[in-house]
This record gives structure tokens, sequence and C-alpha cells, in this order.
């Protein structure tokens, strides 16, 4: 059986970029009788970039609720928040002490905000590096190796921390002489492994250019129109490549859809016209998960529950293997 595991960082509200890259093909894999699925809340890793316990909070709600809003079945996966399972948390200390600097120099996150600093002059605290960005990858291995997950489907911008994970898992297995943990590889959807935003780059809560996944009709509307263009006029034939437009279209449209509307960009479709195209495709997508959405936030009593459950379920794996890795390490029982 295939182990397929990935986790949403709780430090803003889920996206269409989340959705394409994340969310959708991980609500696929678990339909297949031959996957098992581990889907979680990575909220220790949102510390990493957010001191506001109420922002935290709400965006573990708005996460949780979105994936099982877009029909995510809790009895065929496992769906569980990070820090509800502190065996990830021990693991990732295991892990730490195997990890050499140096790989963690290289990560991408943290050469970005060691320039960034560097730019600034380094002088506010607040924009420093802590030890949670340096060890982001760590922990983000312990996430995938504490259920030996085989199968981690994300967006590109996450490749380099699962090659980290492997390389982690490596050396573990090579330093206590076993096959602890599988190497994990990144499962990533081609098309749309990066989604861009309304500024035409990396659709992100960093850019600030995303665009949510259940906002209300009028402003999906209001900012799909907002979406960059060329100054191409209608009648003008439009090149497909590098358009945000016909990328989100084609994330959401079927072949012959795809294939329509390449034929109305070499016909000079204008840019009004294909926002509301577009919106009227990506609504129709959305319409019934968002009402479920709002169901379930008005009332989270079910989605703790469900929380509750898969909680239960992680940590019954978590242990045993955590329980192995102790003993592993040098800290069994004395009798
Ligand atoms: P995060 O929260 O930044 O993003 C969640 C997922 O969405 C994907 N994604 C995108 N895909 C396509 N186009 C985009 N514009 C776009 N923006 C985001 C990301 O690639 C990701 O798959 N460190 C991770 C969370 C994490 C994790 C894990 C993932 C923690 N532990 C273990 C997998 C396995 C992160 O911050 O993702």
């Amino acid at each position: 059986k295939r182990r397929v595991l990935t986790g949403i960082t709780t430090t803003g509200t889920p996206h269409l970029g989340n959705y394409v890259g994340a969310i959708r093909p991980a609500i696929e894999a678990s339909r297949d009788p031959n996957n098992e699925s581990f889907y979680f809340l990575a909220d220790l890793h949102a510390l990493i970039k957010c001191h506001d316990p109420k922002r935290v909070q709400e965006s573990r709600r708005e996460i949780a609720a979105t994936w099982l809003a877009l029909g995510l079945d809790t009895d065929n996966s496992v769906f569980y928040r990070q820090s509800d399972i502190p065996e990830i948390t021990e693991l990732t200390w295991l892990l730490t002490c195997v990890c050499a600097k140096g790989l963690m120099n290289r990560a991408h996150a943290y050469k970005a905000a060691v320039q960034d600093n560097e730019a600034e002059g380094g002088a506010d605290p607040d924009k420093g590096i802590t030890m949670g960005l340096f060890s982001y990858p760590v922990l983000m291995a312990a996430d995938i190796l504490m259920f030996n997950a085989t199968d981690v489907p994300v967006g590109r911008d996450q490749i380099q921390h699962i090659e980290m994970a492997r390389d982690v898992a490596g050396r573990f297995n090579h330093i206590y002489k076993g096959q602890y943990f599988k190497l994990p590889e990144a499962r990533i959807e081609e098309s749309v492994a990066v989604l861009n935003g309304l500024d035409g780059r990396k659709m992100s809560k960093s850019y600030n250019n995303t665009i949510p996944l259940f906002v209300s009709e009028k402003k999906l509307l209001k900012l799909i129109r907002k979406i960059k263009t060329n100054s191409l006029e209608p009648g003008e034939p439009k090149n497909t490549e590098d358009c945000t437009l016909f990328q989100i279209w084609q994330a959401f449209a079927n072949e012959s859809q795809i294939a329509d509307m390449r034929q109305q960009y070499e016909n000079g479709i204008g840019w009004g016209d294909m926002k509301n195209a577009l919106f009227e495709l990506v609504n129709d997508h959305l319409k019934e998960p968002r009402s479920k959405y709002e169901e379930l936030m008005n009332d989270m009593g079910y989605v703790e529950e469900v929380m509750h459950k898969g909680a239960e379920k992680a940590r019954a794996e978590a242990g045993t293997r955590i329980d192995l890795l102790r003993k592993t390490v040098g800290f069994g029982s004395f009798v």
C-alpha cells in the first residue's frame, strides 16, 4: 500500500493554490483503496511565521473546515492537527540530532530570510531568524517519517523539503543500522505545480496575492477581475502561455473546455469576457463546498469531533513507532 501524507501551514486562509497544488490531489488519492492517507493541519509550523494566537486559531479552523467541505472522507483517511500528536515533536528532536547543520543552511526559506535580514541591517529582532525557521525542514521530516509516508502531494515550492526529509531518513537509517524509515517522494501535479496569483507571481499568503477558496461570489468575481493581464485589445490573438487567467482555467476545466478556450485565445477573446468565463467555471466548482464550508464554520462541534477521532488514530500509530525509535537510540526500559 502507498501511504500518502500532506499538511498545510495554519497561518492563512486556504487559497486556490493550496487547493490545486495539495488539497485536491490529496483528496483524490484518499479515494483510491490502494492508498492510506494522512492529512494534517501544520499548526506547529504556523508558529514559525505567526505569533498571533487569534490568527493561528482562526486559520486552523478555516483549514480544517476547508478539507471537510471539499469532501475529505475521514473514515478512509487520518485527519489531524499536528500539535495533537506530541510524538511528532519528540521525533523532531531525534532527527535534529542526526541532521547536519550544513544541510539546513541550504534550505530556501532560511536562505531567503537571511537575505531579507541582511538587506534590512538585521536590527529588528522580529524580522530576525528564529531556531524554528532554521529547523523547519526537520519538523517537516518528522511529520512525514512519523507515519512512514511514501507519497507526499505538494506544490513545487516544497520539493526541497521533501528531499531533506529523505536525506535525514537515510542518515538515521545509516547511523542506527536499520530500515527505520522509508524514503518519501514528492508527488507534483505538473500542470499546477505553481499556480500564479493576482499579480502574476506565485499565489502565496506571503505575497498577499491570493484568491481565497471560499470568498463570496461577489468577492470572487472582484478578485478574478483584478488578475493582471497585458493590454491586448479584444479581437487581437492572445497567448495562453504565461497567462495567469489561462493557467487557472486549465486547473479547473476539463479537456474540451481547455481546447475551446485555446481556440478563443487565438480568436482574440477580450480579457473582460475571459474573466467572466473564468469566474463562472471556478464558481461552479466551489459553490457547493462553499455552502458546506459556511455550515461547518458556523458550528465547529462536528469538526472538533473529527479532529479528536483523527488524533486518536494518528497517536495509536505514532505511539508504537516512537517506542521503537526510543529503544533504537538507547532509551529503552532498565528492566
Ligand atoms: P504551505 O502551507 O505553504 O502550502 C500548502 C500546500 O499548498 C501548496 N501551494 C501551492 N501549490 C501550487 N501553487 C501555489 N501557488 C501554491 N501555494 C502553496 C504547497 O506546495 C503545499 O503543498 N511546509 C508546508 C506544510 C507542511 C507539509 C508537511 C507538507 C508541513 N509538514 C509535511 C507536506 C508534508 C507548507 O508550509 O505548505
